[in-house]
C-alpha cells in the first residue's frame, strides 16, 4: 500500500478480548477480535487466564489485522494501545507488545483510555454526533454519563457507585444459572418473554447509578420462588430475563432523561458492551423520537470491546500530537 495517509495499528487487550485494528485516513480497514471463551466455564473473567490467552492471541490477531488491511509494518505511522482502565495483567500484554513494536519501527506510541475510546466509537462511521453530546457508556466495568465537549475533552457527570450495568446483567444471569457473559443470553431470552415481574428502581441522587440493590432483590425473588417451585427458573426463564432487562434499561433511560433535563443537550449517544442490548437500543431510539433527541448507537461490532475504537481515538490524539512518553509507567487506573 502507498503510505500517503495516516496509518495506525491499534491494539486492545484490557479485559478478555484480544483485538487489533488498522486505520487508514479515517477508515477502519480491519478489526480482528479474538474472544476468550475459556472464561465461560469459570462464570467470569479469570485475570491470569486472560493474560495467558492474550499472550497466545496477540501475534496472530495483529498479523490477521495487518493482512486483512493489506498493510505492512513499514506502512505504519504510529502504534496505539489501550493503557487502562482494565486488568493489569491483560493490559501489560498489549502495552508491552505495542511499546516494543513502536520502538523497533521508531514510530510514536499512542496511549488510549478505554472508556474514552468507547465514546469515540461513534466517530468510526456515519452518522456521527455533533458536539456537545451526552454519552451513556455502559460496559462490564463502568456505567457513566459523559458530557462530550470535543473529541479529546470529556467530563464524567454521572457514574455507578457500585456495580456496572454489564455486571448487573452478568450477576443476574449467574443467579439464573446462565453462562458468562450473561448479558447477551438475557437479551436473547428476553425477546421471548414478558416483563411482568417487577424489581425496584434505586432512588439515587443526581446522575449516579446503583445496581447492587437490584442484584439483591433478584436473588431474594429467585430464592423465594424456588422454595415453592423448584422448576421456577426453568418454567419462567424468558419472563424473568425480560423483567430484569426491562428494569436495567429503565434505570439507564431515566438517568439519561435527567441528564438531558439538567444540561439541555439532546444529542445523545450510547456505547460500550451493554449498548449491544436490543432492549436498550430500541428504548433509546423510541424515546429519542418521542422526546426530540438525536440518538446514536455504534454498529454492533463497535459496541463491545474492539480495537477499531482505539484506532479512531488514536487518530485524534495523533492529530493533536499527543504521544506516549516511552519511559514513563504507562497505565491509567480509572
Ligand atoms: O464493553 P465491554 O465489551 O467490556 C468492558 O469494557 O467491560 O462490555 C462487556 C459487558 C458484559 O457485561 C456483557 O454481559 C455486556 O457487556 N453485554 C451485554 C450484551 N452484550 C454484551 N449486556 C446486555 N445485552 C447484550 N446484548
Ligand atoms: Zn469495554
Amino acid at each position: 500500500m502507498q503510505n500517503t495517509m495516516l496509518t495506525i495499528l491499534a491494539i486492545e487487550s484490557s479485559c478478555d478480548d484480544t483485538s487489533a485494528s488498522v486505520l487508514y485516513g479515517d477508515k477502519i480497514l480491519s478489526n480482528i477480535i479474538a474472544t476468550q471463551d475459556i472464561h465461560n466455564q469459570y462464570g467470569g473473567v479469570v485475570p491470569e487466564v486472560a493474560s495467558r490467552a492474550h499472550m497466545q492471541n496477540i501475534i496472530p490477531v495483529v498479523d490477521a489485522a495487518l493482512k486483512e488491511a493489506r498493510v505492512k509494518l513499514s506502512d505504519l505511522d504510529a502504534i496505539a494501545v489501550t493503557n487502562g482502565p482494565g486488568l493489569m495483567g491483560s493490559l501489560l500484554v498489549g502495552v508491552s507488545f505495542a511499546k516494543a513494536l513502536a520502538l523497533s519501527r521508531d514510530i510514536p506510541l499512542i496511549n488510549v483510555h478505554h472508556m474514552e475510546a468507547h465514546v469515540l466509537a461513534h466517530f468510526i462511521e456515519e452518522p456521527r454526533p455533533s458536539f456537545p453530546f451526552l454519552n451513556l457508556t455502559v460496559s462490564g466495568g463502568h456505567t457513566q454519563i459523559v458530557l462530550v465537549k470535543e473529541y479529546l475533552d470529556m467530563e464524567v457527570i454521572g457514574s455507578t457507585l457500585d456495580d456496572a450495568a454489564g455486571e448487573a446483567f452478568d450477576k443476574s444471569g449467574k443467579l439464573l444459572g446462565l453462562g458468562y457473559p450473561a448479558g447477551p443470553l438475557i437479551d436473547k431470552y428476553a425477546k421471548e418473554g414478558k416483563a411482568h415481574f417487577t424489581f425496584p428502581e434505586p432512588q439515587m441522587k443526581d446522575l449516579d447509578f446503583s445496581f447492587s440493590g437490584l442484584k439483591t432483590s433478584i436473588a431474594n425473588f429467585i430464592t423465594n420462588h424456588l422454595k415453592e417451585d423448584p422448576d421456577f427458573i426453568k418454567n419462567n426463564l424468558a419472563d424473568i430475563c425480560a423483567s430484569i432487562q426491562d428494569r436495567i434499561v429503565s434505570i439507564l433511560i431515566n438517568k439519561l432523561k435527567k441528564a438531558v433535563k439538567l444540561t439541555g443537550i439532546k444529542e445523545i449517544g450510547i456505547s460500550g458492551g451493554v449498548s449491544a442490548n436490543s432492549g436498550l437500543r430500541s428504548a433509546i431510539t423510541t424515546i429519542g423520537t418521542d422526546l426530540g433527541w438525536n440518538t446514536y448507537i455504534p454498529k454492533f461490532e463497535y459496541c463491545t470491546d474492539n480495537a477499531a475504537m482505539i484506532a479512531i481515538a488514536a487518530k485524534y490524539k495523533y492529530e493533536a500530537r499527543i504521544f506516549a512518553d516511552q519511559t514513563l509507567v504507562p497505565f491509567t487506573r480509572s
